[in-house]
């Protein structure tokens, strides 16, 4: 593969930066604290980083309310700072992925300040709308926000009763991107951070920017997970002139500057419509992340990934987790129904059946595996390396995503995949924050968690940690090919492909299956396999 082509089949590891590691000892991970562990993403293999936005916020979501697109939030570090990063990533040959958040800015942003003083223009940036019923006493249509509660925060003592539009928390007003000056505004900042040599985004909620004409009513805006995109604020037509427009800036670059969409849609065939030559390079599957533990589903869903990408000569995107969705570990520690229900996605089952996390390790390492035997391009979710669960048990008054207080206090939101990194095999806040730190993590760790360290697994070659790095070591050896998946025959509940050279054996039935006679083993998810494949395991071979 040539170097230019390395977006398409990358290892991707997400940087979930104020989780990461902490250098100043506040408690927030930093730019500091993740140039200080270059190292250890440079030893575990990865091609890329993907870190999650750095930009000055309030923080109302996590970053995800940008006040300023163009500089680094100051608990994070300077732009000095993210410049020397940049290069020493560089220098170990670790390209570097930002987050783009084009959907919507924090209401701090100076264009949001603009339009609540009513400055000439300034409110046209955004959706503002008269209120229905007397005295526009209600919001403009019904729509439901992701995080719970009405999509619409009226307009504090406007006299013409105005509301605007929130998809997500009140804090982050929708752009209008029917204005120019908001189309040209994020060209411009794509090429503010290209030129200081970043080397792609990823774009959030890349499915939302552009909404139904007259915005009609739609009701809830599900996302995420719950993956029922039909809405009048979702996956319209007008947002792939938007991408066309973005391609043509990143292709001014040499090396090109590549796109990943995060795009939540009802089919891969939707999804493939982002894909195409003049749009975005690659957008993450994520019904893979969705599937259960089961071979039926799991070739399923590959196929259909596989054919959707392949039908405008993308790549496929293969994700486990994310900061968003409860952590693979803990997702495959519970019974796997035939397809996760939404209400199951949202944790109801948790309180029903107490989660077996060795078993969810052993199919978590397994499915590691599988993830990168396929072809196209892979994410590793930064803790997913350690097997680190989801923390389900964090007290309410630590929770800080929106969605806890949004939903009026039901749904949990995503504060238990986010929670720091343990580092050493020590008492919290196991290396995270250096000694002497004058504050807590700022989500509390779990009493467990030194023996999940890196320290801790470093040294064990069956550890986790050691699984993945033998993983992305072969890789490049074993599946960095053209080849295609072509399955074999196995019995039920076992998941079987030859991709080149080599192939990938997933048991995720009951029952041990014996491997074909002759073959060697070249790596597997757990230790002792000779010919025969042990349940909830993968083995990688050759023949
Ligand atoms: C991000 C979330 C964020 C939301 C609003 C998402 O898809 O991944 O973490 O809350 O967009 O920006």
């Amino acid at each position: 593969m040539s170097d230019a082509a390395w977006w398409k089949t990358a290892v991707v590891y997400q940087v979930y930066i104020r989780s990461f590691a902490d250098g100043n000892g506040d408690g927030i991970g930093d730019i500091t604290g993740l140039t200080a562990r270059l190292p250890y993403l440079a030893e575990l293999g990865i091609d890329a980083v993907w870190i999650n936005p750095w930009y000055p916020s309030p923080m109302a979501d996590a970053g995800y309310d940008v006040a300023d697109f163009r500089n680094i939030e100051p608990s994070y570090g300077t732009l000095e700072q993210a410049d020397a990063f940049i290069a020493a990533a560089h220098e170990r040959n670790i390209r570097v992925i930002l987050d783009i958040v084009p959907n919507h800015t924090s209401d701090r942003h100076r264009w949001f300040q603009a339009a609540l003083r009513d400055e000439p223009g300034a409110r046209e940036r955004y959706l503002f709308r008269p209120g229905r019923g007397p005295g526009g006493q209600l919001p403009p249509n019904d729509w439901q926000s992701v995080f719970g509660g009405p999509a619409w925060s009226r307009v504090e003592g406007d006299p013409d009763n105005l509301w605007y539009l929130h998809l997500f928390a009140p804090a982050q007003p929708d752009l209008n991107w029917e204005h120019p000056e908001v189309r040209s505004e994020f060209e411009g900042v794509l090429a503010f951070w290209f030129d200081k040599g970043v080397d792609g985004f990823r774009i959030d909620v890349a499915h939302g920017l552009v909404k139904e004409a007259g915005l009609p009513d739609g009701g809830v805006l599900t996302a995420g997970a719950q993956h029922n995109a039909t809405h009048p604020a979702w996956d319209q037509d007008g947002v792939h002139e938007i991408y066309r427009g973005w391609r043509s800036v990143a292709n001014r670059y040499a090396p090109e500057r590549v796109f990943i969409a995060e795009a939540w849609v009802p089919s891969n065939e939707r999804l493939a419509r982002y894909l195409r030559p003049d749009e975005l390079h690659t957008a993450f599957q994520f019904d893979f992340l969705r599937a259960p533990w089961r071979a039926s589903t799991l070739r399923t869903v590959i196929d259909d990934a596989m054919a959707g990408a392949a039908s405008v000569g993308a790549p496929p995107t293969w994700v486990l987790s994310n900061h968003d969705v409860p952590r693979t570990v803990t997702r495959y520690s519970r019974s796997q129904p035939a397809g996760l229900s939404e209400s199951e996605w949202e944790r109801s089952r948790w309180d029903e059946e107490v989660a077996d996390h060795d078993l969810g390790r052993r199919r978590a390492r397994a499915c590691a595996l599988l993830q990168f035997a396929l072809p196209g391009t892979a994410y590793v979710y930064q803790g997913e390396e350690l097997g680190l669960e989801e923390v389900e048990d964090l007290p309410a008054e630590a929770r800080q995503d929106p969605t806890w207080v949004q939903s009026g206090f039901t749904d949990v939101g995503r504060d238990g995949c986010r929670v720091p990194l343990p580092w050493i095999n020590g008492p919290v806040p196991y290396g995270f924050s250096p000694a002497g730190a004058t504050a807590d993590p700022w989500l509390p760790q779990p009493p467990h968690w030194g023996e999940h360290s890196v320290q801790a697994q470093d040294g064990d070659a069956a550890s986790f940690l050691h699984l993945y790095r033998d993983a992305l070591t072969l890789r490049r050896e074993l599946w960095e090919t053209d080849a295609e998946v072509s399955w074999l025959d196995t019995d039920a509940g076992v998941l079987a492909f030859t991709r080149g050279d080599a192939q990938c054996w997933v048991n995720t039935g009951d029952a041990a299956v014996p491997l074909p006679p002759g073959v060697s083993v070249v790596l597997a998810s757990v230790p002792g396999v000779t010919d025969t494949l042990p349940t909830d395991a993968a083995v990688w071979v050759r023949g």
